[in-house]
């Protein structure tokens, strides 16, 4: 770090403590272990600096007093939420400070509009329960409930649950940020229009924390769905079940989920949780979740959803209608990763048009075969959105992972389809997003990377190559 200040560290240190309190400022390695990492696959996650300083401020007033100091001596700062990220992007790779927004956790709710305003550390879970005790819906699901506001919006967040309503992106309606160079700024509000000027709100959604540090959240909440209910229904042949994913979409029927996943995956990730997973036949499956303001509509909407799945061979249908089950069979499903991880090399997120996604899968069974290994795969198919697995016994190094993967992404891209629509680019993935995006593409975002952070001290060297 004092590279790039030529000021001691220790003065940098004495500064910011003099900003948050001592208390939080932590210097000594064995107290910072788990802001080093993110929950990417041990064997291709960025290796962290050695120099690092931890600092946990408690208000956006403290966060821009910590920007400024950082700016005026060049340090970088990684701001980190719940570290539940698979690219890296929260991995502080260079000598400087991790910005941990945990202690900025409230949320309020406003019954009235409809919307929570959710400090940057609060976590999902936090989200889901605030508006739950408001009588309000949060609907997606984008993965870990750990996982922090900040970060749901700095990655703009998917997951399952996004069909209906969307991604992240479709839920914030206002930010708080702080700029690297510390001028705070409030963008949009408690507004469902707002068409002042250019959208810095929308860019800075999704920008991994290169643009600014996001302090604050007005978050979109709906009335609580009279009736959910979820479905599993299985299939002998894969193509069978993603085929009738496009044709459920255009059925008129709005599900919450489409999920598909494979038997042999899901039950892993049931004895991985010491849970049982309800059905134990066909190699393909899908969990659809529905919801409803009155139980004849969802009762006609599971109606047509049998109608469509029966004419594309389904086997057989599962309905879970008590919260409790519907909760571990979306439990289980979430701990698929978390269940194949320990064996796992890299984990891809294509996403291609809903209705490419049999060819999709089609291609990686190709790739598979000449590689004479199994590529796990399952993911959000209501969104074209597959996670495909690469397993650490099926490569013998980095390298061939990369080949396969390299072989998934132009797969995905003959398609239509991008290298990520869920995980983002991160660090692992800034030398394939110009596969994907032109020079020029990649031209203005350098520029506005530029005028965002001058001195290129917000998470350096992510998403831009
Ligand atoms: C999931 C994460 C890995 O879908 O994106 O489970
Ligand atoms: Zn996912």
């Amino acid at each position: 770090m004092m590279k790039n200040s030529g000021i001691p560290s220790s003065l940098i240190v004495e500064n910011l403590k003099g900003v948050v309190g001592d208390k939080w400022v932590i210097t000594e390695r064995e107290f910072m272990e788990n802001y080093l990492k993110d929950e990417t696959p041990d064997p291709i996650r960025p290796k962290p600096a050695e120099d690092l300083i931890l600092v946990k401020p408690s208000s956006t007033e403290e966060v821009s007093r910590i920007l400024k100091i950082a700016n005026e001596n060049r340090i970088p700062v990684f701001p980190v939420g719940g570290r539940t990220g698979l690219v890296g992007g929260a991995v502080p790779t260079e000598p400087g400070i991790i910005l941990s927004l945990e202690r900025m956790s409230r949320i309020e709710v406003d019954e009235e509009n409809l919307m929570a305003v959710a400090e940057a550390g609060a976590t999902l879970g936090d989200l889901i329960k605030a508006a739950e005790s408001a009588g309000l819906f949060f609907p997606p699901h984008p993965g870990d409930e750990g996982a922090q506001i900040g970060g749901l919006i700095a990655t703009n967040a998917g997951g399952a649950r996004a069909i209906k309503y969307g991604v992240m992106r479709n839920y914030v309606r206002g930010l708080e940020i702080v700029l690297p160079t510390g001028e705070i700024l409030s963008l949009g509000g408690k507004l469902l229009k707002n068409n002042t000027g250019y959208d810095l709100m929308q860019l800075i959604i999704g920008s991994e924390g290169t643009l600014c540090v996001i302090t604050k959240a007005v978050i979109r909440l709906f009335p609580k769905s009279k009736y959910m209910v979820t479905l599993i229904v299985p299939f002998n042949e894969r193509s069978d079940a993603l085929r009738t994913v496009p044709q459920i979409l255009r059925s008129g029927i709005i599900p919450l989920a489409i999920e598909y996943v494979q038997l042999r995956e899901i039950l892993e990730a049931a004895g991985h949780i010491n849970e049982n997973w309800p059905v134990q036949k066909g190699l393909a499956q899908l969990i659809i979740i529905l919801e409803g303001s009155s139980q004849e509509e969802i009762l006609s909407a599971c109606e047509g959803i049998s109608k469509v799945c029966e004419a594309n061979n389904a086997i057989d249908i599962l309905l879970a209608e008590t919260p409790e089950e519907q909760n571990r069979i979306l439990k289980i499903r979430s701990n698929i990763y978390t269940a194949l991880k320990p064996r796992m090399m890299d984990i891809l997120d294509v996403t291609v048009p809903p209705s490419s996604l049999e060819k999709l899968m089609e291609q990686v069974d190709m790739i598979a075969s000449k590689y004479g290994i199994y590529l796990p795969t399952y993911g959000h198919a209501g969104d074209g959105n597959l996670h495909v697995h690469i397993m650490r016994k099926d490569v013998e190094s980095i390298d061939m992972a990369k080949k396969i993967k390299e072989e998934i992404y132009g797969a995905a891209l003959k398609l239509g389809g991008v290298i990520t629509g869920e995980h983002g680019i991160g660090k692992l993935r800034t030398e394939n997003i110009s596969l994907v995006l032109s020079e020029k593409h990649i031209d203005i975002m350098r520029s506005i990377k530029r005028i965002f952070d001058p001195n290129n001290i917000l998470n350096p060297n992510k998403v831009l190559p």
